[in-house]
């Protein structure tokens, strides 16, 4: 078992449904006012290069639910790389806590903090991928259907939300199309990863610049913003390369049974109108929810498999 939790592609079939099995009963647990205190005496560091609410929150409240701790650190108080370097950063967090989760622009930094860190390192979301917010999306496909039987397709931007949903429908077997414009498709690294795990799991993985192919008939579709953190001064381009990529009533008039996904936060009227946002086919809150329970299940896999 990896010792941290930085892309999906590191983790078996078996290893993610253990991960989903868990978070279901924490869900359970934790709808039925249950707290088991698994992590207790436990801490937590988060180091947070970039805005957040839902990883913030659910990892923080998670850690207190689980009866363990959670310090918030940000950039210009710590300054990895500019005060300290992320080597030096990580061996002192090694010595006070006992595991690390961390948003960060460039994914080498993650990897980097993991490589010199003893204690798991968790990925809050890089520029490359987003894995926490895969597996909760995991969590709420398995809550309507199996997975292995489910066919998603995610319309916009090939980003870190899509990268890691590639990557775990590869993993876990499932059915993906991805429709994106030319230029922003998937990274072709990423592409690579996914074709060889779905080599091994008969995943089919598809990608298109045509969203009405993808959304075909489908169970799931998602979408993602157009301007994900750090691309905000290209936001105006942006809305005009992606506009024919928008979830509305016309595309998913094309699959009329299709629940509708995104990782929040959105751009109502931008990626998705408002009104399939808020529609009875949304899952928007399930998946929200499901960060936290899906996250305690990371974090309790990470440090009692170690102890
Ligand atoms: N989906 C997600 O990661 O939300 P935050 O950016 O608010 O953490
Ligand atoms: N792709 C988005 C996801 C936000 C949770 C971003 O990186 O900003």
């Amino acid at each position: 078992m990896p010792k941290d939790f930085l892309t999906v592609a590191d983790w078996t079939a078996d290893e993610l449904g253990e991960l989903l099995a868990r978070a279901q009963v924490l869900r359970r647990l934790h709808r039925s006012g249950e707290r088991p205190q698994t992590l207790q005496g436990r801490t937590l560091a988060m180091y947070f290069e970039k805005p957040s609410l839902r990883t913030h929150v659910t990892f923080e409240a998670g850690m207190e639910q689980l009866g363990g701790h959670a310090v918030l650190l940000r950039p210009e108080q710590v300054g990895i790389g500019t005060r300290e370097t992320p080597r030096d950063v990580a061996l002192n967090l090694s010595r006070w806590v006992d595991v690390i989760m961390a948003r960060t622009f460039s994914h080498s930094l993650i990897e980097q903090l993991a490589e010199e860190a003893s204690i798991p390192v968790i990925n809050g979301l890089t520029d490359l991928l987003h894995p926490c917010q895969a597996m909760a999306d995991l969590q709420t496909i398995a809550e309507i259907k199996d997975p292995r039987e489910a066919t998603v397709a995610y319309v916009g931007d090939g980003n870190n939300v899509a990268h890691s949903l590639m990557l775990l429908c590869a993993v876990m077997g499932m059915r993906i199309c991805i429709a994106a414009p030319e230029g922003h498709q998937p990274d072709v690294r990423i592409q690579g990863q996914a074709d060889t795990l779905a080599a091994r799991s008969g995943a089919e993985i598809k990608i298109t610049e045509d969203p009405a192919e993808a959304v075909a008939g489908v169970d799931f579709i998602y979408t993602d913003t157009w301007t994900s953190m750090g691309q905000e001064e290209e936001a105006d381009w942006r809305r005009q390369v992606f506009a024919p990529y928008q979830v509305n009533a016309k595309l998913v008039e094309l699959a009329p049974k299709a629940w509708l996904m995104h990782c929040l936060p959105a751009h109502r009227g931008e990626e998705i109108t408002s009104e399939l946002l808020d529609g009875d086919r949304s899952l928007v809150f399930e998946q929200a929810e499901n960060r936290l329970h899906a996250q305690k299940a990371i974090l309790e896999h990470l440090l009692l498999s170690r102890s």
